[in-house]
């Protein structure tokens, strides 16, 4: 039961897997902590808390690797990380085992049982584990931050002696978790908020939070499965991109976060679109990473489009390292109490969250979708 706790070399990752609060929990339930040191540093967690907390503090990879039987990580490893995986140990990361189905199939081939934290189940009794979802709050916040930064515009009402400033108009698309909290924040800057998603159950949420609700003429369901978007008909879609384009115009800040799973983003921002914005406006587009919700989008650049800055940000959770590292360590804390039986360590496949974030075990590569990306049986 020795947890690895790895620092993160990828450019920007700012996040650490497991915060100093959280090792005490983890001690009581029998596992001790080993962590590389500076792993918790640009998150503003430093070595001493960590021992202070009951962590052992290693110089190197290798030496807190040793003997390991889980290590922790928020991005995938690396080649270096992967070679220095004790065999049967288990890597609990972000994965993205779709965008990467070689890594996947390395690591069932060097017998690491690996678990893919984008995969635990939407389900009420994983909330607390739920990553995808505390990650996307923190984006969600920052988006807004991030666009109000850029705008040379204020977002509230002022009432000055130098005369009254209306406040500004902030529109959103897709209220997921990112969204609903991109209005949350907006509304919270004093913005007026206009939000918009295929999914008819957001309304109330919408509303709740102060902003408008944009509804299409006709009632168009695009609720998927598992509470996720699907697809909408071409016919669908181009009534969808009427309203957003009467709306789009005259709104300071966009924020955009639609996804489908599994596919590439749908496009809502057009270039027409864009054009119709006033100069000095901002669009956060937060589906960069599956190819953007508008088709300028550069995941990790600003473009500048007539007159308008296109943001594309490549990882807004690390911008807000703090916060983002102690929802993710609460997340897989959580996780690691429930792979706990009897003071021992233990995978139960009948379990739905093991089973459905378990993407290498035994050799094998066990998530369906990756193994038919990998022609694998
Ligand atoms: P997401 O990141 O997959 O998508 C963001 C939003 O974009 C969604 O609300 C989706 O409906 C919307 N969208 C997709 N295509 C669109 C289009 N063409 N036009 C406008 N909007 C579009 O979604 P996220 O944030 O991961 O969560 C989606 C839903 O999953 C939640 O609202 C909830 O129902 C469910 N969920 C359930 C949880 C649980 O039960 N533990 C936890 C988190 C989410």
């Amino acid at each position: 039961m020795n947890i690895a706790v790895l620092g993160e070399t990828v450019v920007g990752e700012n996040r650490v897997a497991l915060i100093p609060s959280s090792v005490p929990k983890l001690v009581k339930l029998g596992y001790t902590i080993s962590i590389v040191s500076g792993a918790g540093s640009k998150a503003h967690y430093q070595d001493v808390e960590y021992e202070q907390a009951g962590a052992t503090i290693c110089l190197d990879l290798g030496s807190a690797m040793n003997q390991a039987s889980i290590v922790l990580k928020v991005q995938p490893p690396t080649d270096l990380e992967i070679a220095s995986l004790p065999k049967n140990s288990i890597l609990i990361s972000l994965l993205s085992p779709l965008s990467n189905p070689d890594l996947i199939k390395t690591l069932a081939d060097a017998s690491i049982t690996a678990l893919s934290l984008e995969l635990i189940p939407r389900i009420t009794r994983a909330q607390s584990m739920d990553v995808l979802s505390s990650q996307a709050t923190v984006a969600g916040y920052k988006a807004v931050l991030t666009g109000a930064n850029e705008l040379g515009k204020f977002l509230p009402m002022f009432m000055t002696a130098a005369g009254t400033i209306r406040p500004g108009k902030v529109l959103i698309l897709g209220a997921g978790v990112a969204g609903l909290q991109a209005i949350a924040t907006a509304r919270r800057l004093g913005a007026r908020v206009e939000a918009f998603d295929v999914r008819p159950a957001v309304k109330e949420q919408i509303e709740s939070l102060g902003a408008t609700f944009l509804e299409m003429e006709e009632e168009v369901s695009g609720e998927g499965e598992g509470g996720y978007a699907r697809e909408l008909s071409e016919d669908q879609h181009l009534k969808e991109l009427e309203l957003i384009a009467t709306h789009v115009s005259d709104a300071d800040l966009v924020i955009t976060t639609a996804q489908i799973p599994g596919k590439p983003a749908p496009e809502l921002i057009t270039e027409a679109m864009v054009k119709s914005m006033k100069p000095g406006s901002v669009i956060v587009d937060l589906a960069a990473s599956t190819g953007g919700n508008c088709r300028f989008t550069e995941e990790g650049e600003t473009v500048l489009l007539h007159e308008v800055k296109l943001i594309g940000p490549a990882n807004l959770p690390s911008e807000v390292p703090v916060h983002a590292s102690q929802m993710f360590s609460k997340n897989v804390e959580t996780l690691l109490k429930e792979l706990v039986k009897d003071g021992e360590l233990f995978l139960d496949f009948s379990d739905e969250v093991v089973a459905s974030t378990c993407v290498a075990h035994a050799g094998d590569v066990r998530h369906q979708l990756t193994k038919e990306k990998l022609s694998l049986k």
